[in-house]
């Protein structure tokens, strides 16, 4: 099989959280992101789903080296860039780009679009001509050569991510963390939001990893769906099998959280009861036991591992793993 564009092993990033003060004081690990693996080929799109505060933005900005990871590995075309120098980091940037949920405060106000969506490219001093350029791009993203001279705030939610996804196109990435790029936006804008990033990938090869709270928004866009869960992967597999026959029972509560579309459908809700733990002090044994209705003896002391329940489909729970499934 071909190389994978990206290949992420093992990643991990904690962020330090002082408990106390003086001789009190108390180093915790909030485990952010603890050990996420996943490959991606060129021209695929993996969506990233997850309740708020799983590790999703987290992931992505580890991914990039917005964020440096604790531990782990990030080969993208075949090499670990986590090895790389700042100096180096910065040159690969060009390839790896990011897109985020509020358009309006990634965008810098003073500056007008032309200005916007320029500042890559004479930060790289490419030695395209950036007038052409800028101008193609805009067009690429469905506004006009008018708009160039305008300000962000003159500009719709929609229309600001369009401009926020040409400035992420400048520099003709391979890949692009698109972190929850429509979450702010109107439903009908959603959908064309998402059409546009579905042309630009067809037509530039683009790999993206799409990032949403909703499992909904990354179902026409992901052939390959990551559910995460107080920062490590619950389940992973083809956008179908996550549909049509998901096995987590965090994933199943996602999935029933979607309105079904047809009126007079009957859908069981599950209801997933209390908050998501803290990742300071995640519980012991599965970090989902608190909330599921499935839980075994076992579920409460070990942590799963990720176990294939189909080809490419894996999942992190004891009822697949075998204890569960041999009695124990
Ligand atoms: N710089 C930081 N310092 C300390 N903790 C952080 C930092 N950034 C994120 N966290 C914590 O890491 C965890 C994961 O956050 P992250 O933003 O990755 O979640 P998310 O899945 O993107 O959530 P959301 O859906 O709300 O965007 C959270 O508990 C968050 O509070
Ligand atoms: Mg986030």
């Amino acid at each position: 099989m071909m190389q994978p564009l990206l290949e992420v092993r093992n990643l991990k990033k904690y962020f330090p959280v002082v408990k106390g003060f003086g001789p009190f004081k108390e180093i915790r690990w909030l485990k952010a992101v603890d050990d996420v693996s996943f490959t991606l080929h060129k021209g695929e799109t993996l969506g990233l789903v997850g309740e708020s505060g799983c590790g999703k933005s987290t992931t992505g900005r580890a991914i990039l080296r917005l964020i440096e990871p604790t531990s782990g590995e990030v080969i993208f075309q075949g090499e670990n860039i986590i090895a790389l120098s700042q100096k180096e980091m910065r040159k690969k940037r060009r390839e790896m780009q990011i897109i985020f949920q509020d358009p309006f405060a990634s965008l810098d106000p003073r500056m007008t679009v032309k200005e916007i969506i320029a500042e890559p490219l004479r930060v790289f001093k490419t030695r395209e001509n950036i007038k052409k350029r800028v101008e193609e791009l805009i067009e690429k993203v469905g506004l006009s050569r008018s708009h160039l001279d305008r300000y962000p705030h003159e500009f719709s939610g929609g229309q600001r991510q369009r401009i926020g996804i040409a400035r992420a196109l400048a520099l003709n990435p391979k890949l692009i963390v698109c972190d929850e790029p429509v979450s702010a936006l109107d439903v009908s804008v959603q959908a064309q939001v998402i059409n546009l990033l579905e042309d630009l990938q067809k037509e530039y090869g683009l790999t993206y990893i799409f990032i949403a709270h909703d499992l909904s928004v990354v179902k026409h866009i992901s052939q390959r769906v990551a559910v995460m869960y107080l920062g490590k992967i619950v389940e992973l597999g083809p956008v179908e099998q996550i549909f049509n026959n998901a096995k987590h029972p965090y994933t199943k509560a996602l999935l029933s959280a979607i309105p079904v579309p047809e009126p007079g459908a009957k859908k069981e809700k599950i209801i997933l009861e209390g908050d998501v733990p803290s990742p300071i002090n995640p519980p012991a044994g599965c970090s989902f036991h608190p909330r599921c209705s499935g839980k075994k003896p076992i579920c409460i002391e070990v942590m799963p591992d990720l176990v294939e329940v189909e080809k490419g489909h894996v999942v992190r729970c004891h009822l697949y793993s075998g204890e569960v499934k041999r009695g124990i």
